[in-house]
């Protein structure tokens, strides 16, 4: 099978670019939107927003290798960011991060079934720590009870 190299074969990639002007300056947004729709970057993907914003698939492979949050492959159907930065330090974030370990099987980093445990330094939430981030969503002042709820919640949203 021939792959050409500049194709449009993903259409949510391409109405997301189109939806940005097709603007390479949206570069980052544009990922970001197709990350959030497929759960990582596809090649198909990574080729169409190449052929749609006019930029060679190595810029684009640059920044998608540079930037820790893009993810080439398929992982846990929720990912739990917990800020450990030093507000929430203080007010027991690391407590949580090992609570969640024990509660998810899995360690920072890493991932367990449905579930991918990461650290985040500063979600911009420092009154209200621990804080939490799950996909585009913020929550506060959470603890294990908490999370384990927002995680069931949000592997049964990933399910449907
Ligand atoms: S230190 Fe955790 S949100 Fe700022």
């Amino acid at each position: 099978m021939v792959t050409l190299l500049n194709t449009i074969d993903d259409p949510i990639a391409r109405d997301i670019c189109r939806d940005h002007g097709d603007a390479p300056d949206a570069l980052l947004e544009i990922l970001h939107s197709v990350q959030n729709r497929h759960g990582y970057l596809t090649d198909g993907a990574l080729r169409t927003i190449a052929y749609s914003l006019n930029i060679s698939r190595a810029e684009i492979h640059g920044v998608v290798s540079f930037y820790h949050d893009y993810k080439r492959e398929a992982g846990a159907k929720v990912t739990l960011k917990i800020c450990r930065a030093e507000a929430c330090q203080a007010v027991g974030a690391n407590a949580l991060i090992s609570e969640a370990e024990s509660a998810f099987g899995t360690k920072l980093g890493a991932a367990a079934k449905d579930i991918a445990l990461e650290a985040a330094y500063c979600l911009g939430n420092c009154a209200l720590g621990p804080a939490v981030l799950i996909g585009d969503e913020l929550y506060g002042r959470v603890d294990i009870t908490k999370l384990r709820s927002l995680a069931a919640s949000q592997s049964e949203g990933a399910k449907t």
